[in-house]
């Protein structure tokens, strides 16, 4: 664990996302300090993160060697940047995603930092050579993307901009892997990073599948909760292909020539309208009605459900 002398991060938004890497740089020691333009948002935030990290240590889940009480005397609110960023190592910016904004705040920070500090956005989309474009300090700025909820979702995916210093990225991967999260390294800016192409190329399928009539929505979600999914939270698809063949060689010799026939079979890209979001709708409100309520109730249930996981994941043996 990072000793508190160690540093001071700086989370500039204090969201939902803001929150959480709060949380988690707390729970390796570093100092917080909270920024946000609102400052009803910092006491909400700081509220709602006193509320979080009391249950969760309560419940055996907190992160860090820290008690609740010391990871949150590490958590300052602040609603001036300037002496915000002052000695700073890290900043993270969370606020809205929005172009114009995120580029707003990064000309400005852009003015005050010193050439140490990275600078680094949770953004989910927004392609890093839009971000930093022009910036002085460019070398020192990066993606760095968080999965929501990034408290029991530990992966980050980390996006240079072109201009990015080797260094940055190497700082931000051990700084993230100090806070207990599992960065990853997208070597190359690609819209919707890896990720989401991952997840959309998912998506498409099986909206393409429940579209054709092929399976109800219902199914179409156990396919992945009891099917793929189980495997997929300790090994990806590669080792899946390794493991279920005598190798990856013997799974392409295998089953290539089965993968190229079903593929070709892949639709055009939905429409995500019309019968078919009303079927689906329909299903999902069926099982999760659509109000506030229901669906706080049922996020608290998955987010249980991932931190038991994440849990789990601690206490199997590495191999
Ligand atoms: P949010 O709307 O919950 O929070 C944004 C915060 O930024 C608010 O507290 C707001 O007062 C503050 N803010 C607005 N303008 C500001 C300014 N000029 N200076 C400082 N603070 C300002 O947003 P959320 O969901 O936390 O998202 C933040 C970022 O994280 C976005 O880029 C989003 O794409 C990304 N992200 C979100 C995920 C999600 O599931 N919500 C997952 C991964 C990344």
């Amino acid at each position: 664990m990072a000793s508190p002398a160690a540093g001071v991060v700086v989370i500039v938004g204090s969201g939902l996302i803001g929150r959480s890497w709060a949380m988690l740089f707390a729970s390796g020691g570093f100092r917080v300090k909270l920024y946000d333009i609102e400052q009803q948002q910092v006491t909400n935030a700081l509220e709602n993160i006193r509320k979080e990290m009391t249950f969760l240590e309560q419940s055996g889940s907190l992160k860090g060697s820290l008690g609740a009480q010391d990871q949150l005397s590490l958590i300052s609110g602040c609603l001036n940047i300037q002496e915000a960023v002052e000695g700073a190592l890290h900043i993270q910016e969370c606020v809205p995603e929005n172009l114009e904004l995120k580029k707003k705040i990064f000309a400005q920070l852009d003015q005050i930092i010193d050439d140490q500090v990275v600078l680094s956005s949770s953004t989910s989309c927004l392609l890093p050579s839009q971000l930093f474009a022009g910036l002085a300090h460019v070398q020192q700025c990066l993606v760095a993307h968080p999965v929501n909820p990034p408290y029991y979702v530990p992966l980050v995916e980390l996006v240079p901009h072109p201009e990015t210093a080797p260094a940055t990225v190497d700082r931000t991967h051990a700084l993230m892997r100090k806070i207990g999260q599992s960065p990853v390294r997208v070597l190359k800016e690609m819209d919707g990073f890896v990720l989401n192409r991952l997840q959309y190329a998912v998506i498409s399928e099986a909206w393409r599948l429940v579209e054709e009539g092929i399976v109800s929505p219902s199914d179409l979600d156990l396919v992945m909760s009891d099917g793929l999914g189980m495997r997929y939270a300790f090994i990806g698809p590669l080792e899946t292909m390794h493991l279920n063949a005598e190798g990856m060689l013997s799974y392409c010799d295998r089953y290539s020539e089965g993968m190229k026939h079903v593929l070709k079979t892949f639709g055009p890209i939905p429409e995500f309208s019309g019968a078919t979001v009303e079927k689906v709708n329909q299903a999902m409100c069926l099982k999760v009605p659509a109000d506030p309520e229901h669906l706080a109730a049922r996020r608290r249930w998955r987010d249980e459900c991932l931190q038991r996981l994440a849990k789990l994941k601690r206490q199997m043996p590495s191999q």
